[in-house]
């Protein structure tokens, strides 16, 4: 456990915190990423000592930032951010008080897209008409409102259109899971939207996912690196998932390492998605099997080849059906309708 864990982790003695969240426009248009490893480099000096974790999305010339620390914290620190010259006309879209969601210090994600600076500045508008009408949405709801929302026709026949199956892919070798969102994409014709994360110290990683309606349902289904199921932010949004599908490997040790580190992404879930692991051998199964079983986590096996994107996607998706939960549960909070994981 590292000390940001010991101090502000789910096991520490923290009460709630407060959480804001704001959209800001822009100032810079070139090197963005540059800039966004200098905000780094600040929010590192003044952000951690303070308790403060922060996560940070650039997309179609708009910043949308996400801060949980002490109270007193984050307001010192947004008075700070708000006099910045490198971004202006910020508006607040939600604020809460509540557990921590973002597990570590820094987050930040560049969403490369071809929508205009004007249609990200509609979303936030409406974001911010509802967040006014009293509706309130979680912070992860907010993030994939803001930066990825649900557009595919199917979703917006639905009443709520956010109401979708979300699935994450994720192989223990290769580039497995890329290439069966690939595949998706062809296979339904639609499009792939690319992402890069990054943590305080990680690398980049890439993230894709595809949208796409089946057997009467709206799916999104993420392909995410080994590597990146650390990240605060993959963490936060790891409870909106129905399912994690593990693409296993010949090698044994690659799959101790990919269960490892799932292990440690779902630490302190109360309520973590469902394990798929698609292995070409039932015999396979049986490590990773075992240690789902010592830490209590639903497994489920498929048997297909895991480097065969339609094989192993005609194994999973029989078991993804048999989800009973809503994709999106309302419950009643207070005078404000909450609604979870959206
Ligand atoms: C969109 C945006 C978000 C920022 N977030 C933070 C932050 O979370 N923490 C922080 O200290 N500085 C943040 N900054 C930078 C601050 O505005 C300011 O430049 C910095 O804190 C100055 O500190 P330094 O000179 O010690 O680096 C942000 C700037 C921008 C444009």
């Amino acid at each position: 456990m590292d000390r940001w864990d010991q101090e502000h982790g789910a096991a520490s003695a923290e009460g709630p915190v407060a959480r804001i969240m704001y959209a800001s426009q822009a100032s810079i248009r070139h090197s963005v990423y540059q800039e966004m490893e200098k905000i780094r480099a600040s929010a590192l000096k003044h952000n951690e000592p303070a308790g403060i974790a922060t996560a940070l999305l650039h997309q179609s010339g708009w910043f949308v930032q996400w801060k949980e620390g002490p109270a007193a914290a984050v307001q010192k620190i947004m008075e700070r951010v708000a006099g910045d010259v490198r971004h202006f006309d910020l508006r607040i879209v939600h604020r809460s008080r509540g557990p921590r969601l973002l597990t570590g210090p820094w987050s930040m994600a560049i969403v490369q897209c071809q929508e205009t600076t004007a249609d990200m500045e509609l979303r936030v508008q409406q974001l911010k008409q509802q967040v006014d009408d009293g509706l309130q949405f979680s912070p992860p709801a907010v993030w994939r409102r803001l930066s990825t929302p649900m557009r595919h026709p199917g979703a917006m026949r639905q009443q709520d259109p956010d109401a979708f199956q979300r699935v994450l892919v994720c192989g223990a070798s290769g580039m497995g899971s890329f290439d069966m969102v690939r595949w998706l994409a062809e296979e339904n014709e639609v499009e792939v939207v690319h992402r890069r994360f990054a943590g305080a110290i990680e690398l980049d990683v890439g993230t894709d996912y595809v949208d796409f309606e089946q057997e009467g349902r709206v799916w999104r289904v993420i392909a995410m690196a080994r590597h990146g199921l650390h990240l605060p932010l993959t963490r936060a949004f790891i409870p909106d998932y129905s399912h994690v599908v593990l693409l296993l490997s010949v090698d044994a040790e690659r799959n101790e390492q990919l269960m490892q580190r799932v292990l440690r992404a779902y630490e302190f879930l109360n309520h973590p998605p469902a394990l798929i692991g698609v292995a070409s051998r039932a015999d396979m199964h049986a490590l990773p099997a075992a240690l789902a079983r010592r830490y209590g986590l639903p497994y489920l096996t498929a048997v297909a080849d895991s480097r065969d994107p339609e094989a192993s996607w005609a194994e999973v998706q029989p078991l993804l059906m048999h989800w009973q939960q809503a994709a999106n549960s309302s419950v009643i909070s207070g005078n404000s309708r909450m609604l979870v994981g959206q």
